[in-house]
């Protein structure tokens, strides 16, 4: 049956004309877009839509967009581009076209070949090697990662002689820019086993509607690699994105990785899994049931001595004055985090480096140039670690968070 409120043709053409005429009407050209939309002409709609993005019709048009996207098959785009225009316009949700970009998981799971390329997901970790020695203090946490991962590894005998078993997960949580990431590669680099990376967005938003299939075909990889490593990054998404989008292929897939990590317990010794996240308050409880991510650790930012080990780690190999003091500028950089440093160090050389530039002469980087770069930095874990205290004060009841409640206690923090 016809839409009573379509357009006919006619008018549609005569709208065109219209805005050929006027193209800078952005009434008309809003009109114009819906009828196109209406009228499922799809190529015009992305033609004549993105004006309309930094006006008040943004929503709009991008919803136009976002159907355009759906039509030609790019349901990434379109779930991106939906998403914005809902939480600009809450009247805009749709819900046949959101259950037309989530698709349900296919029921009988097709074989797959691991994929081994770029656009998986998931590859062995490459890159350059880092080691321990390339991480700034964090003694403490080292000793863990030493005790939990490291040493499983290399003394299978002796832990199985005492009836410990190796693998489980471990989960790192933290402020932005605090070293998790860093931390697991190095680890990698320390045991030599093999390491497999998972970004979670990037899964997420490449394996719509196949991330069954593709996590047990990273999981029996690393099991048929084993002693194998397997690193999850930006794990946030476990919890949040379930619970915002609440699709059912997020639902299964968080399923299906609970039970490949149940899988770790009973049949496999020999694989780890690693996982990092800005939000352990948004992962799912069930992700951290024993055998499961069961050990929790806080990554913090470092302390005075880190940050004086994570500056000069940084300064490797770079001009530096020998009377720049490490302590000083350590004490002067409470609550930086690992990143904010580097940072530092780099916009220190940038004031030598230009000018050399100017006048051919390599002088060093000295102290002056390091307090002239910190007058315009800022720490970037303070909106992190104030967030992170109403967590800790509503929402420690299990006490998992002691860690990070006594690091807030003695940075002051409120
Ligand atoms: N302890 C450290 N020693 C040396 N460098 C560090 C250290 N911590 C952080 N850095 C530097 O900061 C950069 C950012 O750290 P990393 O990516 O590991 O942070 P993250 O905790 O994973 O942050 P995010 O939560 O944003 O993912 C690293 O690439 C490294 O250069
Ligand atoms: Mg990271």
């Amino acid at each position: 049956m016809e839409d009573r409120d379509a357009m006919s043709d006619g008018m549609l053409e005569s709208l065109l004309a219209a805005l050929r005429m006027s193209p800078e009407n952005l009434v008309l050209r809003g009109m114009v877009v819906k009828a196109l939309a209406e009228a499922g002409r799809w190529d015009e709609v992305t033609l004549h839509a993105p004006p309309l993005l930094s006006t008040p019709q943004r929503a709009e048009a991008l919803f136009a967009l976002a159907r355009a996207a759906a039509a030609s098959g790019k349901t990434d785009e379109a779930l991106q581009l939906y998403e914005e225009a809902v939480t600009l316009n809450g009247a805009l949700e749709d819900e046949d076209f959101e259950a037309e970009l989530h698709p349900e998981p296919p029921l009988a799971l097709p074989v797959m070949d691991f994929p081994d390329d770029d656009e998986s997901g998931v590859r062995p970790f490459t890159g350059a090697r880092v080691s321990f020695a390339d991480v700034g203090g964090m003694d403490a946490l080292k000793e863990q990662i030493r005790l939990n991962i490291i040493y499983p590894f290399q003394h299978p005998d002796v832990y199985a002689a005492y009836g410990k078993k190796i693998g489980g997960g471990i989960l790192l949580f933290g402020p932005p820019g605090c070293g998790k990431t860093h931390l697991a590669r190095a680890t990698a680099g320390e045991i030599g086993a093999s390491f497999y990376v998972m970004e979670l967005d990037d899964i997420l938003s490449k394996w719509m509607g196949e991330t069954e299939q593709r996590l047990s075909a990273i999981f029996e990889t690393a099991r048929s690699n084993a002693p194998a490593v397997i690193f999850i990054d930006e794990a946030d998404a476990f919890g949040a994105k379930r619970s915002e989008i609440g699709a059912p292929w997020m639902r299964a897939y968080v399923t299906q990785l609970l039970s490949e990590m149940d899988g770790i317990a009973s049949r496999n010794q020999d694989l780890l899994v690693l996982a990092a996240t800005n939000a352990p308050w948004d992962v799912d409880g069930a992700f951290r049931r024993p055998g499961r991510f069961d050990r929790v650790l806080f990554v913090p930012p470092p302390d005075a001595a880190a940050r004086a080990e994570i500056l000069k780690l940084h300064a490797r190999g770079r001009k530096m004055d020998p009377g720049v003091s490490w302590r000083q500028l350590a004490d002067k950089t409470e609550h930086f985090s690992g990143a904010d440093l580097a940072a530092l160090v780099d916009r220190a050389c940038e004031a030598a480096l230009a000018e050399a530039l100017r006048t051919g002469n390599l002088r060093d980087v000295t102290q002056a140039d390091f307090l002239r770069a910190l007058k315009e930095m800022r720490p970037s874990t303070m909106d992190w670690l104030r967030r992170a205290k109403n967590y800790v004060t509503y929402a420690n009841q299990d006490g998992l968070y002691d860690d990070l409640a006594r690091y807030l206690d003695a940075a002051k923090i409120r």
